[in-house]
């Protein structure tokens, strides 16, 4: 229901009312275990780390609901495709692996599937999958995620399909289940949708208007989770900043943040995603006065150009946000930051993109995550003159990965005979001789050791600087 501000908060009595459903479905599937088979779910995750959290709740509602969770679709009943919207290739993929899904029908006829996430939000895109994916059995949009239990019991009880896109506002369930990956890393959502509009982006469309969780609500889960032994909690929301702007002044982003530092304990906070238009000075001091909070900043420029950052609605110039950068590195020195970018927006000239690997070289990140723009419909940036060819997109953008890499590597060469506290997270995948680990400013760091430092902190002193990793050893 709406609450004073607008927003939806799911009452008490609706969560109630889906756990109730919750249920209904475990009498039934534990039901079919009389006939030997063990009901099993299968998640599968698409995009950003929003949508791994959200991924975390439907595999804790999906358990509750009976069913043992297992990393192989091709042993489940229910099927749940967790989708992002934010690039064409992504939504591309999530059809693609969805349609590989058909042919599981064929052999167990009782298995369900369904798609969730942001592109299945878009009204468009949720009939498009009624009328042409006929094996697909329900669409819940992001605003229906607590509602899974009900979705999922309509199309067992009626056999009948289900489709739910979003119509605009961001919901804020409290006190749904939640079957975390990772027994001491967390995601924690603190805000949920966009108003920022950025021309590119279709966030705003799919996920609706900004609406944040109360910072009693989101101190008691920290509280919990660090008390069970959590090392690294990351906070999500599209805009942190903007955190808390419909309580009046009553708690920003800032002191959310000091209040959860306040929690005793041996853990580390970070946060993204900060919009450098909202990035306040009070945030930098609190980032270098409180000693949980991770020395990270992410701080998405999108470009170098004035020009392109007026088309893509971003409300910050070139100069205003490399103030903040010196700020930051004065109060903080050892800060490392990373950024986003979109190269081939509309219009971007060869001046423009200059601009962008000026912005490189003068910032020198520690990482950068970089995009080839992508037209979304809907967005206004898709209907704009001056499309760049695909040619001359992935041109620049090879030629920008090429500045960032010899920056990365020079920055990493600077951090040997540093010794770096690191967040142990087992075995190394590309090289599982090796132990893995991230550094306070997310650097990969690579060790030797023993497995049972996974979850641990350790202090390494770094040995080899590479483009993409740090190498080290244990020092305690
Ligand atoms: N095309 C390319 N990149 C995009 N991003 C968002 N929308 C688009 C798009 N249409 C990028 C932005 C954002 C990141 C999460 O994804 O850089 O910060
Ligand atoms: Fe998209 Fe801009 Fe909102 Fe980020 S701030 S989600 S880029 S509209």
């Amino acid at each position: 229901m709406p609450d004073r501000t607008g927003t939806h908060r799911m009452t008490a009595d609706e969560m109630a009312r889906q756990r109730e459903y919750t249920d209904k479905i475990r009498k039934i599937t534990t039901d079919a275990i009389s006939d030997g088979h063990r009901r099993q779910a299968c998640v599968v995750t698409y995009g950003c780390q929003q949508n791994e959290a959200d991924s975390e709740r439907i595999a804790g509602m999906a358990r509750d609901m009976g069913y043992t969770i297992v990393d192989d679709e091709k042993q489940a009943d229910l099927i749940i495709v967790n989708t992002c919207a934010v690039r064409d290739h992504a939504e591309k993929r999530a059809l693609s692996i969805t349609g590989g899904y058909k042919h599981l029908k064929a052999v167990n006829p009782d298995l369900i599937i369904g798609i969730g996430g942001c592109m299945v939000s878009q009204q468009a895109v949720s009939e498009k999958i009624k009328r042409s994916y006929p094996y697909v059995d329900f669409v819940f949009g992001t605003e229906s995620l607590a509602r899974l239990p009900e979705i999922v019991y309509e199309v067992i009880q009626k056999v009948k399909r289900q489709f739910v896109p979003n119509t605009g506002e961001a919901v804020v369930a409290e006190g749904m289940p939640v079957l975390r990956k990772s027994r001491y890393q967390a995601y924690v959502s603190i805000m949920y949708g966009c108003n920022n509009f950025c021309t590119y982006c279709i966030v705003p469309y799919v996920r609706g208007r900004e609406v944040s969780r109360r910072p009693e609500a989101i101190y008691a889960e920290d509280e919990e989770l660090i008390r069970d032994g959590y090392r690294e909690i990351t906070l999500l929301g599209q805009n942190v900043n903007s955190y808390g702007k419909e309580f009046d002044g009553e708690c920003d982003f800032a002191d959310l943040l000091t209040r959860l530092c306040r929690i005793d304990g041996d853990y580390i906070i970070r946060f993204m995603t900060s919009h450098p238009k909202d990035a306040s000075e009070k945030l930098i001091d609190t980032m270098a006065r409180e000693k949980h909070i991770a020395k990270h900043l992410h701080l998405p420029i999108q470009s170098g150009s004035d020009a392109m950052l007026r088309a893509m609605n971003r409300h910050y110039d070139y100069s205003s946000y490399r103030r903040l950068v010196t700020y930051m590195r004065e109060k903080m020195p050892d800060i490392a930051i990373s950024t986003d970018i979109i190269v081939g927006f509309p219009g971007e000239t060869e001046d423009d993109f200059a601009g962008t690997l000026n912005a490189l070289s003068d910032i020198r990140y520690d990482m950068i995550f970089s995009f080839i723009y992508s037209k979304r419909d809907g967005t206004p940036a898709a209907v704009m003159d001056n499309q760049i060819p695909d040619s001359v997109k992935s041109e620049r953008f090879t030629r920008m990965l090429a500045v960032q890499e010899k920056i990365a590597y020079e920055k990493n060469i600077a951090e040997v005979g540093k010794t770096l506290r690191v967040l142990c997270e087992g075995a190394s995948k590309n090289n599982p001789a090796k132990l893995t680990g991230r550094t306070e400013g997310n650097k990969i760091v690579l060790f030797d050791g023993d497995a049972s430092l996974e979850g641990q902190f350790v202090n390494i002193r770094i040995t080899q600087g590479q483009t993409f990793a740090l190498v080290g050893t244990v020092i305690d």
